[in-house]
């Protein structure tokens, strides 16, 4: 593995010059989260001071990391852009589709059997295009990147929403769609809605059983699932320099499920070990001479409300551990009896049938040696697990430390099944259950960070319940929910009450980390004559070929749908099962707009057809429309395509011929992501119009030729009786954008760009 030191000594080399421009302009000092995104602006040194939670800005990251499920149609995406390689550092880490079941050995041969032409592509993309590939087996996305990549006042992009973990590691660092990353990777700036700022400011020091997933179990409590919004969360004070990188590490990661753009913290001495103990020491050094830049400025810190959006305090001396879930991650039930009572009236399982450590979220040595340790007592004090146990390291690295110096043998002798180094049962990965839709209500308790309905299992009856590893192996000891290792006796195997002590554990390897093949694949220096291999017959993967511009002249322009209501990225681009063809346009597409509801019949993937005039599937309707050569239109209502910036929700309706998106307002994502696509992303001006659509009605656009910058555009709408109703849309098409329509896509044009 190599990590670009140079890259990381020019972030720093520039930090004095635009922090201090940045404080001038801002006219205040500034927070750690301020310095970082000032000193990545695209256009250099800041000239104006960017209003929190409302200007626009663009970036410019220092990294990209992105993952199995979601490299593919990105990988496929950049393909198009004509670089012979990737304008910023970028690692590949095949972590997600790897199933748990059985153990490490077999389970990662499973995977190799199943998707080794996904990751054949991976590795061959990566190679070709200069990217760093992690090897199915090397570690989960999150922890690879703070063991090799992460660094202090560094910017990183993701394509996975807990890429926000490397602010462990003092980083801004924010998970993407796709098509963000595959900007970057061409070369392009980044644009983020500048982030609000949420200060949580920690004092006293965690003890006893108390660990740093219980100070996010607990910001989640206060802050609820959605409080985080547009916002970075930026934690400080004595509290915080207490505890590990890599706890700070879980406390960020977390950072996720409250929806907050990233968290962060200021570079401090366990940062500084970290990189050491990562052989990063001329990083670390790197970072002693900007230290100041490295943190919020004393003022913030000292007066926190005039600096910051919103103020959290806690005091770690004064916080226990905690156990939220079940299936949201906000609600907090403090360990022990508490639960009993809560439990008993929600009619939760107070037996628990699976305890499991790992995951993104807490699966560093530390984690790993401290839960060994409670482990390691019920094994001296002749105590049995009550539920079953299993362990997914985070890497490669963890697994072969903590196996040199036997904590996983620990694990094993108190029967713990030692998984993969991946995300496995986080993700749904987890082969537990023949009939996972109709296995029986049940508990289990985990330390990864998300517990929705089916994450883990796939059972909608699994409640899940997170906590910090010790907690987790404690109560699998116990096998009950409601278990105190504070208070509560257990009886061994000879009849007699024993109590769990404290944990105990080490913050870093005291013999330091040791592996022997960590997984890592360095690419060509010279790719271009690595070849890229996708079977024509393959249906997980199919390469993509270039949109072909829509034009000026849209008539005849056909509604395929006009959506009632709600209408996210969801229900436009499916989950679950679809994740199989992330890689496959054509076979995803096949999902289509079937979670819509058509707002003249109230029913989802029914619509009819102009054709024939019988109703059928979205998805093939709008397939028929295409052999015939006709382009179609969707309408849809309010904040259409909100939920992920998952940019299949706008190649499936570009690749199946939809011209046009009008609708009453997007999310801002799902229409910028139309735009790059090339199609016509529109508003109502007038939004009763969506009221004159009809189920029979045909679009001519009338004054596409005068596409311009803040002009509207206006439609032409004829009802099946021959009426007209002229409507007029809106939109947000700048210059370049239009370019992008011109073109057929944002990367058709780069591509052009390139070759002249
Ligand atoms: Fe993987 Fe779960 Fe983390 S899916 S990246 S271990 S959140």
């Amino acid at each position: 593995m190599a990590f670009d030191i140079d890259m990381i000594k020019k972030v720093y080399s520039q930090m004095a010059e635009r922090v201090d421009a940045a404080r001038e302009v801002v006219g205040k000092p500034l927070t750690l989260s301020e310095k970082i995104l000032y000193n990545h602006l695209w256009d250099g040194k800041a000239t104006t001071a960017f209003t929190r939670g409302k200007d626009y800005v663009d970036f410019a990251p220092d990294r990209i990391a992105l993952q199995d499920a979601t490299a593919q149609m990105a990988l496929l995406q950049f393909m198009q852009a004509g670089k012979n390689k990737v304008a910023v550092p970028t690692t590949t880490h095949c972590d997600h589709l790897i199933q748990a079941k059985n153990g490490a050995s077999t389970d990662l041969q499973t995977a190799l059997n199943t998707s080794n032409e996904v990751f054949n592509f991976l590795e061959s993309v990566s190679n070709k295009y200069g990217l760093g590939f992690w090897k199915p087996g090397a570690g989960i996305i999150h922890q690879v990147v703070l063991e090799n990549y992460a660094f202090p006042g560094g910017m990183m992009i993701g394509t996975d929403s807990h890429t926000v973990n490397a602010g462990g590691l003092g980083m801004v660092a924010i998970g993407v769609g796709g098509a963000d990353a595959v900007d970057v990777m061409a070369g392009m700036p980044w644009e983020l809605k500048f982030p609000k700022l949420i200060g949580v400011k920690l004092t006293g020091k965690l003890s006893g059983w108390t660990a740093p997933k219980d100070v996010i179990l607990k910001v989640a409590g206060i802050v609820t699932a959605k409080g985080g919004t547009g916002a970075i969360v930026e934690y400080f004070g004595e509290g915080a320099k207490n505890m590990s990188c890599t706890g700070k590490g879980t406390i960020c990661n977390m950072g996720a499920e409250i929806g907050a753009t990233t968290s962060t913290f200021g570079y401090d001495e366990s940062m500084e070990r970290y990189l050491r103990a990562t052989d990063r020491a001329d990083v670390a050094d790197a970072a002693n001479k900007v230290k100041e830049y490295l943190t919020g400025d004393d003022e913030v810190y000292t007066n926190p409300e005039q600096y910051f959006d919103q103020v959290i305090e806690i005091n770690l001396s004064e916080l226990s551990p905690l156990l939220n879930g079940p299936f949201t991650p906000d609600l907090s039930t403090k360990v022990g009896s508490d639960m009993t009572d809560i439990a008993n009236k929600n009619d939760w399982p107070l037996k628990v049938e699976w305890g499991l450590i790992g995951s993104c979220t807490n699966s560093s040595y530390e984690d790993l040696s401290r839960s060994a340790s409670i482990a390691q007592q019920a094994i001296d004090k002749g105590l049995s697990t009550k539920a079953e146990f299993g362990i997914n390291p985070g890497s490669e690295k963890v697994r072969y430390t903590a196996d040199r110096d036997g904590i996983l043998k620990v694990f094993e002798d108190l029967d713990a099944t030692i998984f993969t180094n991946a995300c496995g049962p986080c993700i749904g990965q987890w082969a537990r259950y023949d009939d996972p839709k109709n296995a029986p209500k049940n508990s289990i308790i985990h330390s990864f960070n998300r517990n929705f309905a089916k994450r883990a299992d796939g059972n909608p009856n699994t409640h899940a319940f997170v906590a910090s590893p010790e907690i987790v192996a404690a109560v699998t000891i116990a096998g009950r929910l409601d278990f105190n290792p504070m208070t509560d006796k257990l009886i061994n195997k000879d009849g007699i009450e024993v109590m769990l002590d404290e944990p105990t554990g080490w913050e870093l390897p005291p013999k330091g980390f040791e592996v022997k093949d960590d997984g890592y694949l360095a690419p060509e220096e010279d790719g271009s004559n690595v070849e890229i291999i996708v079977n024509p017959n393959s249906e997980r993967l199919e390469l993509l070929t270039p949109f072909k511009p829509l034009g000026n002249k849209l008539s005849e322009v056909k509604l395929l749908i006009k959506a009632h209501g709600k209408c996210t990225t969801d229900h436009i681009s499916m989950a679950g099962p679809w994740l199989r063809y992330r890689g496959h346009l054509d076979n995803i597409s096949n999902n289509m707009l079937i979670g819509a509801v058509n707002a003249f019949n109230m029913k989802t993937n029914f619509v009819k057809s102009q054709l024939n005039g019988e109703y059928d599937a979205v998805p093939k309707t709008a397939r028929a429309y295409k052999a015939a050569g006709i382009n179609t239109i969707v309408v849809g209502d309010h904040n259409y395509g909100e939920g992920s910036s998952r940019e299949h929700a706008a190649m499936e309706p570009r690749h199946l011929g939809v011209a046009a998106v009008l609708v009453k307002s997007f999310a801002r994502i799902h229409e910028t992501n139309l735009k790059k696509q090339g199609m016509l992303g529109l508003t109502f001006a007038n939004e009763s119009d969506y009221d004159l659509i009809q189920e029979d009605d045909t679009f001519n656009f009338v004054d596409l030729n005068d596409f311009s910058p803040d002009t509207p555009l206006t439609i032409e709408v004829v009802h099946s009786n021959g009426n007209k109703d002229i409507v007029i849309a809106n939109h947000t098409y700048n210059i370049s954008q239009i370019e992008w329509y011109n073109e057929g896509s944002a990367l058709n044009l780069i591509k052009k760009e390139n070759v002249i």
